[in-house]
């Protein structure tokens, strides 16, 4: 199949403003939009820039507005948008060059709630145990590949950037209820400030993106009524 892909370019050394370049590019029945645009790097323009690195939906590097909608290009199979494919970057970020943005306050805002366990009593002989049911708790927020689809996509995001995000509620999340861990408190804490869980509208739109399929929606409930709990 012949497809148009569009993608939104832009390097800071030449171009004032992005602008939109067209590739006409053969893509196969199993192809994904990673693919097509391997073959405009590799065989027509090898200044195309975007990061990319597993190719199979596991480390979240390539996450881009696709057709619209902020996926994985090495998820997204062609056939599936048909023939008329535009790629554009990560929406509400600043962008480094083409497909390429700036995660580090991204990342930053991921750091600001303790994303690790934290627990100060005297390491056990082995594991610290945990019941099935206990791990069962925060099962779904354990799979994040942070690839910053879900916050990019939403709308208070967007008119507000130091709001926390989705992402990284979702990553306090794994931790607040994960039964081995003494830090919940305090990331209570972090997320009932103004940039924190608040902030969501419930709109859904990170749950949409979200190429895990995480119930991301249901986790900020989930942490918005603890942080109410823990007030009253
Ligand atoms: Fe990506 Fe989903 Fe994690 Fe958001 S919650 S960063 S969309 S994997
Ligand atoms: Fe790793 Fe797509 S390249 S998730």
């Amino acid at each position: 199949m012949l497809v148009d892909l569009r993608i939104l370019r832009f390097d800071p050394e030449r171009d004032e403003k992005p602008h939109w370049d067209t590739y006409s590019v053969e893509s196969g029945p199993m192809d994904r939009v990673l693919d097509l645009l391997h073959q405009v790097k590799w065989e027509e323009d090898g200044t195309l820039t975007f990061r990319r690195s597993c190719a199979h939906g596991v480390c979240g590097s390539d996450a881009m507005l696709i057709n619209g909608r902020n996926r994985l290009a090495c998820k997204v199979r062609v056939d599936q948008l048909g023939r008329r494919v535009s790629v554009a970057p990560l929406p509400g970020m600043r962008v480094i060059k083409d497909l390429v943005v700036d995660m580090e306050p991204f990342f930053d805002q991921y750091k600001s709630v303790k994303p690790f366990l934290v627990n100060e009593e005297p390491e056990p002989e082995r594991e610290r145990l945990q019941s099935p049911k206990e791990r069962a708790r925060y099962d779904d927020t354990t799979k994040c590949i942070l690839c910053a689809a879900c916050t990019t996509a939403c709308p208070s995001f967007w008119a507000q950037p130091s709001f926390v995000g989705p992402a990284a509620i979702v990553n306090a999340h794994r931790f607040i209820f994960d039964s081995r861990d003494h830090a919940s408190e305090e990331r209570l804490e972090i997320l009932a400030d103004e940039d924190g869980v608040w902030r969501c509208r419930t709109i859904f739109n990170c749950t949409d993106a979200c190429p895990r399929g995480i119930h991301i929606t249901q986790a900020i409930l989930e942490v918005s009524n603890a942080v109410v709990e823990r007030r009253g």
